[in-house]
């Protein structure tokens, strides 16, 4: 096993998914613990020229899948809800991650906000994996990332089990049907410095948590 290989293996749950990495390369899994299908979406960072086989596939509750990314990949995964193809275009979107692609799948294509998004830096700063569990573009679904069978960093379980959505405050709320669906970032509801870290408030010093924040 490379030195730099300090996680084995990510669990990855998206309401949840869950990914599994075995090795070289890297191998996520992700399962759906959910009650309904999920789209994953897998975008790689501007620069990382060896990608994973997959953009985006559709995943049953209950199902889980397995792909490859190369050593030192970064980039992000997210789930897509509420997904389908229209019956006239043919084109396929997703009430939330959707990815603009019309298509399941992203191909570069990112996540529209409100997205929970899984962030990753593998071989990064002193060749140690890196990752977290983000809603700073806001929330769509629980997500888990569980690092297996690393050695010589910090694999703590990582991530955001707790449904925020039906609890979203209602100027954040994203709904369909009259059911909770996402809920969006105050940065990008209102779009002020205060809530956004930006301007005067673009320092740890500056940037304090809001009532939004919090609720996150
Ligand atoms: C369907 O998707 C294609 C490719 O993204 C796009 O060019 C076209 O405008 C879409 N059609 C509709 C009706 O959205
Ligand atoms: C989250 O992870 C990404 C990818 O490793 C990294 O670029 C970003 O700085 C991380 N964010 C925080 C707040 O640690
Ligand atoms: C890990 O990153 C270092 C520094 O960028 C690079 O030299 C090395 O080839 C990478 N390891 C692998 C196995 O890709
Ligand atoms: C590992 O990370 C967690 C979460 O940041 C932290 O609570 C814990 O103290 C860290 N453990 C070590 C050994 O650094």
């Amino acid at each position: 096993m490379a030195s730099h290989q300090v996680f084995s293996s990510f669990l990855f749950l998206l309401c949840l998914l869950q990914s599994i990495r075995v090795g070289y390369p890297a191998t996520f899994t992700i399962a759906n613990k959910c009650t309904a299908t999920i789209w994953p979406a897998i975008l790689s960072n501007a620069g990382i020229d060896q990608r994973p086989a997959t953009t985006g596939f559709a995943l049953p509750p209950g199902e889980s899948n397995t792909f490859s990314v190369p050593t030192s990949w970064s980039g992000r995964l997210w789930g897509r809800t509420l997904c389908s193809r229209d019956s006239t275009t043919g084109n396929f979107s997703c009430l939330t991650g959707d990815c603009g692609s019309s298509a399941v799948e992203c191909a570069g294509g990112g996540a529209a906000p409100p997205a929970t998004l899984a962030k990753f830096t593998l071989n990064g700063t002193g060749g140690l994996d890196f990752y977290n569990v983000s809603l700073v573009d806001g929330y769509n679904l629980p997500m888990l990332v569980v690092a297996e069978g690393g050695t010589g960093g910090n694999c703590t379980t990582t991530g955001c089990v707790v449904d925020l959505n039906n609890g979203c405050p209602s100027e954040l709320k994203v709904t369909a049907s009259d059911e909770g669906v996402a809920c969006k970032s105050a940065c990008e509801v209102f779009g002020e410095p205060q809530y956004c870290c930006s301007g005067p408030y673009a320092t740890p010093d500056t940037c304090m948590p809001s009532s939004y924040s919090q609720f996150f």
